[in-house]
């Protein structure tokens, strides 16, 4: 299969395995990274990128925290991706400033993908729920339409993995992942993730109607 990484369920994970980091800082402060950052905070490594087909490579990759003037690419994307009315239940209309008050939530950790085009993705990491499940991380993935299937989802993926089990999350849970996703499923199984439960119609789906949803599991 192309771009396996090993990962499976229960596996380590492996610091081989990350693109770069950046403004690292506890799992309760705001979603953009503090400015500037210190040298440890700044250590780039090299991004092991799929094994795809060149001209579909989308190089250099570099995956870091969320900065303020990332907003409006933030935005750009996540319109783009619920207008669709196909993965999130986002209202497709929704407004910028709810947007980027659910994305840059101040639980919520957020990071962007950046390749020679600028920000083509971003994703999300944050606690499952608050006390005693706080333990339980979960996050969620927009990769810009024109940048889709040149291994921008996947390698936030892989990133966002590694990120939650450093910051000592035991484990990862998709609450809403829509059962017509093919290309989310396909990633999600792919690294690790095992559907636990499904969910009857709970996805009104723009154009497909009412479909199942996905809650789907994996240990760090
Ligand atoms: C899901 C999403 C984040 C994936 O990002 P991406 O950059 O397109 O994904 P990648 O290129 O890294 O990988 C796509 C994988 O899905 C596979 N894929 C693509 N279309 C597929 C399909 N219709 N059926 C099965 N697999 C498919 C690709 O072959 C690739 O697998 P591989 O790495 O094993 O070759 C992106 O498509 C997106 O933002 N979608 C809208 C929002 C969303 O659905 N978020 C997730 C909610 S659970």
């Amino acid at each position: 299969m192309r771009g396996n990484t090993g990962l499976k369920a229960c596996a380590p994970l492996r610091s081989s395995d990350l693109c770069s980091f950046e403004g690292f800082c506890d799992i309760s402060c705001n979603s953009f990274s503090k400015s500037p950052l210190s040298q440890t905070e700044n250590n780039n490594i090299q991004m092991k990128r799929p094994d795809r087909p060149s001209d579909r490579r989308l190089r250099p990759l570099q995956i870091r925290r969320a900065r303020k003037e990332d907003r409006e690419a933030i935005w750009q994307i996540f319109r783009a991706v619920v207008a669709g009315g196909d993965t999130y239940v986002f209202d497709p209309n929704i407004s910028r400033r709810k947007a980027l008050a659910y994305w840059l939530g101040p639980k919520t950790r957020c990071y962007v993908a950046l390749s020679d085009q600028g920000i083509v993705g971003s994703y999300i990491l944050k606690a499952n729920q608050p006390g005693l499940g706080s333990h339980v991380a979960n996050a969620g993935f927009m990769v810009s339409p024109s940048a889709r299937g040149r291994g921008i989802g996947r390698a936030m993926a892989e990133h966002c993995l590694l990120e939650a089990r450093r910051l000592g999350f035991r484990a990862m849970q998709f609450n809403f992942v829509v059962a017509t996703n093919r290309t989310a499923l396909h990633l999600w199984k792919n690294l690790g993730f095992k559907i636990v439960g499904k969910l009857p119609g709970a996805f009104r789906h723009r154009r497909r109607g009412f479909v199942d949803v996905f809650v789907m599991y994996r240990l760090l």
